[in-house]
C-alpha cells in the first residue's frame, strides 16, 4: 500500500484524537503538516514535534495527498476546500458546517477535478451513518429518516431527566468536548440541522442546505424528572424538520442516553433499519476520519453527494 501524506487543519478534540491514531497505525499515513488557529497556545495536547507547522490555506495548497480538516466554521474552510479540490486533492472533513451550506458547490468541484470527498465524521460522530444511508439508498426506496443527531442535546436532556440542570447538563457537555466550540449550534438545533440535510441530500440524490430544515431547539427547555425529551431530527423527501419531542422511554429513540445518536431509515417496501452508537467525543470521532483515510490509501475515491452512479 502506498504511503498517504497528509496535511491537518485542527489540533482540537477530533484533530489531536486524529494525530494519535496516525502515530499509532496501522495505516500507512505520514502527517506532513499542521495548522492550528493561535501556533502559541498552551494545550492539553501539545502539537506533535516534528511536523512543519504552516497556515490553512499552506495545507490547502500543499500538493499533498489529502487534506484533512477538523477546525469548523463556513467561511474560511469553503476556501481552504476549494483551493484543495481543484488542485484535484482529496479532502477529508468532519464540518457539517461546511457541507450544509456550500456543499452542492464542493461536491460538484470535486467531481469536475476527479478529486475524493469524504465527510463520515460529518454525521453520527462514530458511527457509519452516511455510509449505510448511501448503501440504502442504491435502490432509490428511502421513504423517511428519523433520528437523534445531536450528542450535546441527548446528555443534556437525558441529564436533565435525573434532575440536573440546563446550565449544569450544558457545561459537562462542553468539558467533555461533544459541544460545538459555539455550543448555540447544539442547543438551538442547528448542529442536528445541518447533519439532516446532509443525510437527506444523499438519500434523495438532490443537495439540501441547512436553510431548508425547519428547527426548534432546546434552549430554556424544561424536563421533569422522569420524562424522556429528545431532539429528534425528521426527513422525507419533500420535508425537514428538528424538534425537541417526547418519546416513549421504551422506544429506540427513547433508549438513548449520553452520547448516543440513533438514525431509523424507513426503506418502502424493505422496512426500518437502525443505525446508533457515540455521536460524539475526541477519539470516536477521530476514528471515522480514520475509515475515510482507509478508503483512500486503498484506493478509493468516494464524493459526496456523488450519488450511486
Ligand atoms: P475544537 O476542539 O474547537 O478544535 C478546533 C481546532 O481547529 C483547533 O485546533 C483550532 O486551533 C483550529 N482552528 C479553528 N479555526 C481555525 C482557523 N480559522 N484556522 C486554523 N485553525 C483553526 O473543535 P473539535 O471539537 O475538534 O471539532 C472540529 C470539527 O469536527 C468541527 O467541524 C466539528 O463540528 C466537527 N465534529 C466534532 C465532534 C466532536 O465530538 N467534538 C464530532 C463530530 C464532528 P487552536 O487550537 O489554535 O484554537
Ligand atoms: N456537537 C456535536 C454533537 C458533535 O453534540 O453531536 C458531534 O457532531
Amino acid at each position: 500500500m502506498a504511503r498517504l501524506r497528509i496535511g491537518l487543519i485542527g489540533w482540537g478534540t477530533v484533530g489531536s484524537a486524529l494525530g494519535r491514531l496516525v502515530a499509532a497505525g496501522p495505516l500507512p499515513l505520514e502527517l506532513a503538516c499542521l495548522a492550528v488557529r493561535d501556533p502559541a497556545a498552551t494545550r492539553s495536547s501539545p502539537l506533535p514535534d516534528g511536523v512543519a507547522v504552516v497556515t490553512p490555506e499552506d495545507v490547502a495548497r500543499a500538493g499533498l495527498d489529502a487534506v484533512v480538516e477538523l477546525a469548523g466554521g463556513t467561511e474560511e474552510p469553503l476556501g481552504w476546500a476549494r483551493t484543495a479540490l481543484d488542485a484535484g486533492t482529496p479532502y477529508v472533513t468532519a464540518n457539517k458546517a461546511l457541507l450544509a451550506t456550500h456543499g452542492e458547490e464542493l461536491s460538484a468541484l470535486a467531481r469536475q477535478r476527479g478529486a475524493a470527498l469524504l465527510a463520515s465524521a460529518s454525521v453520527g460522530g462514530g458511527v457509519p451513518m452516511l455510509e449505510t444511508v448511501h448503501h440504502l439508498a442504491a435502490t432509490g426506496a428511502i421513504g423517511r429518516l428519523r433520528g437523534v443527531l445531536n450528542a450535546t442535546t441527548t446528555y443534556m436532556l437525558s441529564a436533565m431527566g435525573e434532575g440536573m440542570t440546563y446550565g449544569d447538563a450544558l457545561r459537562e457537555a462542553q468539558t467533555a468536548g461533544y459541544a460545538e466550540a459555539d455550543a448555540s449550534l447544539d442547543v438551538d438545533g442547528r448542529d442536528a440541522a445541518q447533519k439532516l440535510a446532509i443525510l437527506a441530500s444523499e438519500a434523495w440524490g438532490q443537495w439540501r442546505s441547512e436553510s431548508q430544515v425547519e428547527r426548534h431547539g432546546i434552549r430554556g427547555l424544561e424536563v421533569t424528572e422522569g420524562q424522556v425529551i429528545r431532539l429528534v431530527a425528521e426527513a422525507t423527501e419533500q420535508t425537514l424538520a428538528v424538534a425537541p419531542k417526547e418519546v416513549e422511554r421504551g422506544s429506540a429513540l427513547g433508549a438513548t442516553s449520553g452520547i448516543d445518536n440513533l438514525l431509523e431509515i424507513e426503506v418502502r417496501a424493505g422496512g426500518i433499519f437502525r443505525i446508533g452508537g457515540p455521536g460524539a467525543g475526541g477519539r470516536v470521532t477521530a476514528g471515522a476520519v480514520y475509515a475515510d483515510l482507509a478508503r483512500l490509501v486503498s484506493g478509493e475515491r468516494p464524493i459526496l453527494f456523488g450519488g450511486n452512479a
